[in-house]
Order: structure tokens, then C-alpha cells, then sequence
């Protein structure tokens, strides 16, 4: 945690030379991925991650996502068996994260993995977030930038309202094309669908050619309720609803009378994408009761589903 002044840098070559060298000085850089804004962090670097726990707020060590430029890199890390071979190839650099076998000489921080002999690894494909990897040349641990608790951000603004004076650099890339977290897969045993998110399942099934097992969720178990709020706007959210009642704001889906519309054509990829801005958007006018529209179960839906009973759950 720092209380330095934050340095917002452009995602030119200069920029990105100055967010590399923060990475490399154990600093912590917010940056854009396609799914979401990451907090990153060198992965190898103890202090370093702790700061990433601090900063957030994380009410535990749950284990991190790593970032890499490329494959290659990620298998200096991770043992990769047939099945993460094949999805790695169609989906990387991409929105699926997959969690495998780690290597004993990977020299990961053992608070990037909560001590688990697993590591959770993604290539992202923003061109921001390949070319700070490229830059900075190692293994990036990054949760979405948020406090803990709140909204996963998809706009630099988001991370500067949310973590301004916390972190140490911002590069600022505009707003995320995907805005859900990635999929993750545990590749471990049988597959394993283990949060869903930007890619739907059902590609992840196609590909494999056979059914996805499904688990616990990740996130589950250390403080549930706290958790299953994960995603949580402000205000109490009511779900599946046709219309506002009196005292509430409309989030709506479809072409449905709201002030916010998740996607007034019923597109899913673009519901999606502005899911988490428009929950932002929804704190910024202190909405305290909001009803949402109902969400088609399929493809990207079951993931924006997911987030949204999450930000339903009751919590203090
Ligand atoms: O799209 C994303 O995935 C974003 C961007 C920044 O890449 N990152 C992100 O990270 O959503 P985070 O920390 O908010 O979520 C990481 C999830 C957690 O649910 C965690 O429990 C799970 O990944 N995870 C990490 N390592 C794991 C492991 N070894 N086994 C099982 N789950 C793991
Ligand atoms: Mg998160």
C-alpha cells in the first residue's frame, strides 16, 4: 500500500517503459485486459503481492491470477497436459484462464497461490496488457482492480475512484472490450468449469469435443456472504424484474423502459461489456434500489447472471 501520488501513464512505448520499471521496483500498476482492469504486481516479488492484498482490501489470501505475454512462458511455470494444450491454443491469448499443475522451480510468490500446487495462468489479449508483459518480461499477478467487495472496473476512472491513492501507476487503455473476468477452467484433473465468464462454457465444451465437469465456486470459501456479494453495487438489487416499482432504478435488458439499459437490442456480448460500467454508473447516482431486467440463461449470459446474484446477495 502507498499513499505516493498516482502516476497515470498513456499506453504508448515511453509509458509502458515507466510501468514496466514500477512492476520491476515492486510497485503496483493497474492496467487494462480485455475482460477487466487488473491491479498487477510482479508475481515473484512477496512484498509486492502483499501490497496487492493491501491494497484491495482482500479480506484473505485468495489466490491470483498470472499474467504472461505469451505460452511459452506460461509452461515455464505450469505442467500442461493434453487438454490445456488444446484450449490454450484456441483461446489464448484470450478471456479463459486456466488453472494447472505448478512447477516446482516456477518461483511464483507463495501468496499468488495461497500455497495451493496449483497456479492460475492466463495470456490476455488487450494489446496494452501484451505489450506491458512484453515489456516488463516476467510473470504479472493480477485480480481485477477494484477495493474488495466492489465492482470489477472496466474504465481507468473506475480504478482511480475506486484505488487512486493505493496504487502506484495507471495505465490508462480505455474501456474493456469483454467486461466480465475471464473464464476459468481447472485443467488439474478433468476439466473443470470453475468461475464463468468471457467465454462461454460452451465453447470451452466444443472444443474439447466432451461436457465441462463443474465445481465449488472459487470464491465460496473462507467468508461467503462477504463473497457471494463479490460484485455488489450500493443499492439492493432486485433481479428477474419486468418493471421498476416506485422507489427503484431500472436496469434493463432489451426493449424495456429504463433509465440504464444493459443492451437495448437484447445482445448479450454488449450486456456483457457494459454490465459492470453501468453498475458503477448506478453507485454515481446512489441508486438504492435497483430492479433488473431478466437475462437470457445461455452463452455469455450464465456469466452475467453469475455477477448479478452475486450483486443481489444481501450483505451488511
Ligand atoms: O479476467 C480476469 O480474470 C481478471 C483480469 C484482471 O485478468 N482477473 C480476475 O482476478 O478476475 P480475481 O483475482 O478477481 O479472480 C481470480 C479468481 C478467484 O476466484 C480465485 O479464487 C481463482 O481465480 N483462482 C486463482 N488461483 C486459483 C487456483 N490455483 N485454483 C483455483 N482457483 C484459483
Ligand atoms: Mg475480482
Amino acid at each position: 500500500m502507498t499513499n505516493a501520488p498516482l502516476s497515470i501513464v498513456q499506453p504508448d512505448p515511453a509509458g509502458l517503459a515507466v510501468a514496466a520499471d514500477m512492476l520491476r521496483a515492486g510497485q503496483l500498476v493497474a492496467f487494462p485486459t480485455e475482460t477487466v482492469y487488473g491491479l498487477g504486481a510482479d508475481a515473484r516479488d512477496d512484498t509486492a503481492v502483499a501490497g496487492i492484498y493491501a491494497a484491495k482490501g482482500r479480506p484473505s489470501f485468495n489466490p491470483l491470477i498470472v499474467h504472461l505475454a505469451n505460452l511459452a512462458m506460461a509452461e515455464t511455470l505450469c505442467d500442461f497436459n493434453d487438454d490445456a494444450h488444446r484450449l490454450a491454443g484456441a483461446f489464448w491469448p484470450g478471456a479463459l484462464t486456466l488453472v494447472l499443475p505448478l512447477r516446482p522451480d516456477a518461483r511464483i510468490s507463495k501468496l499468488v497461490t495461497a500455497g495451493l500446487d496449483t497456479l492460475a495462468i492466463r495470456v490476455p489479449d488487450h494489446p496494452v496488457a501484451q505489450a506491458l508483459l512484453a515489456a516488463f518480461g516476467g510473470p504479472v499477478a493480477a485480480p481485477s482492480a477494484n477495493p474488495s467487495g466492489r465492482v470489477s472496473p472496466t474504465t481507468a476512472t473506475h480504478v482511480a475512484d475506486g484505488l487512486g491513492r493505493k496504487i502506484n501507476g495507471l495505465v490508462d487503455g480505455g474501456p474493456c472490450g469483454v467486461g466480465l473476468e475471464s473464464t476459468i477452467i481447472s485443467c488439474v484433473d478433468t476439466p473443470t468449469l470453475l468461475r464463468a465468464g468471457g467465454i462461454p462454457a460452451e465453447a470451452i465444451e466444443a472444443c474439447l469435443g466432451r461436457p465441462l465437469a463443474t465445481s465449488a465456486d472459487p470464491e465460496t470459501p473462507v467468508a461467503p456472504g462477504q463473497l457471494a456479494s463479490h460484485y455488489a453495487p450500493k443499492g439492493t438489487m432486485r433481479l428477474n424484474a419486468q418493471t421498476a416499482g416506485p422507489d427503484e432504478v431500472m436496469l434493463g435488458f432489451g426493449p424495456v423502459d429504463a433509465l440504464l439499459n444493459l443492451s437495448p437490442s437484447g445482445d448479450l456480448t454488449e450486456a456483457a461489456a457494459r454490465l459492470f460500467d453501468c453498475l458503477h454508473q448506478l453507485d454515481a447516482i446512489n441508486a438504492t434500489h435497483i430492479a433488473v431486467s431478466p437475462i437470457p440463461n445461455h452463452g455469455l449470459g450464465v456469466a452475467i447472471n453469475d455477477r448479478l446474484q452475486r450483486a443481489a446477495t444481501p450483505r451488511d
